[in-house]
């Protein structure tokens, strides 16, 4: 099963979905693999990896001939590996140009693995650039993390659209497996009146579990640890385990699983 965390949005969450949500169903037992396109490598440093020292990243995997298995690291995160990301994805979108299918090169490369693991996860970078698009056509679902703020939520439509715009060029687009709420504030009034909104709107597209808005998910990534390893006991925990949770009786139902 391969889903990726999209939005066109930055700072949403993402990152820290791949991470925890990885963690978690590594900690259960499963097999997890993360893929880390992101420039900014954030995912990679989370997991306590210096992506830029390890050698390969995921660059090599996108125009390189690397075999995925060569680039895969172990993480801080027991029973998580990683393709680490790096500083030079940032120039794969021209190169990527260059190259025949370049949305492609994502799903080839990891076909070999696809038996290896029970979930590969896919961070990408904020917007819907080509190493997105990669991500997309490489996943069987996505996951939309949306904070509850009018901006995002207007970004949140943005993305609905470019997905729309993208589906006439590019075949094989993954489902939505749901929109995600992070960042959740119940405090503010703002927050509490576009929760409602989103889920009257989009029903039941959106998950039931939320993820709060919780100090220690933010503080876990610069000990290179998920939020179970850092504070097993946090609401943010919680809410993480709550949403594998629901991934999984989501992927069931869907009849993935
Ligand atoms: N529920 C939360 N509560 C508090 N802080 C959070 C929460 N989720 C994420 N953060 C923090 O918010 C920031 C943005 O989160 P994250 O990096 O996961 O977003 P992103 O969508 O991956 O961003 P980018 O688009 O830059 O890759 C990070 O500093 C992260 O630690
Ligand atoms: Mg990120």
């Amino acid at each position: 099963m391969i889903i990726s965390l999209v939005n066109v949005k930055g700072g949403v969450g993402k990152t820290t979905t791949a991470v925890n949500m990885g963690a978690g169903f590594a900690g259960s037992g499963l097999r997890v693999l993360l893929v880390d396109l992101d420039p900014q490598s954030s995912a990679s440093y989370s997991v306590g990896v210096a992506s830029d020292e390890v050698g390969l990243s995921s660059e090599d995997l996108l125009l390189g001939e690397q075999a995925a298995r060569d680039v895969i690291v172990e993480t801080g995160v027991e029973g998580l590996e990683l393709i680490p990301g790096s500083m030079k994805l940032v120039g794969a979108d021209l190169a990527l140009a260059r190259k025949k299918h370049p949305e492609r090169r994502l799903i080839e490369a990891l076909k070999p693995l696809r038996r290896q693991y029970d979930f590969i996860l896919v961070d990408c970078p904020p917007g819907l650039s080509i190493l997105t698009v990669n991500g997309l056509v490489a996943s069987d679902f996505y996951i939309l993390p949306v904070v509850p703020h009018d901006l995002d939520m207007e970004a949140m439509n943005h993305f609905f659209v470019g997905l729309e715009t993208l589906g006439l060029t590019v075949r094989g687009l993954p489902d939505l497996l749901g929109i995600l709420l992070t960042m959740v504030d119940h405090r503010t009034s703002v927050t509490n009146d576009v929760v409602e909104a989103i889920r009257r709107a989009l029903g039941r597209e959106v998950f039931q579990t939320e993820i709060p808005i919780n100090v220690r998910l933010a503080e876990a990534p610069g000990y290179g640890s998920s939020i179970y390893d850092y504070q097993g006991w946090s609401a943010g925990a919680r809410a993480y385990s709550q949403l594998g949770g629901e991934v999984i009786r989501r992927l069931r139902k869907k009849g993935a699983i």
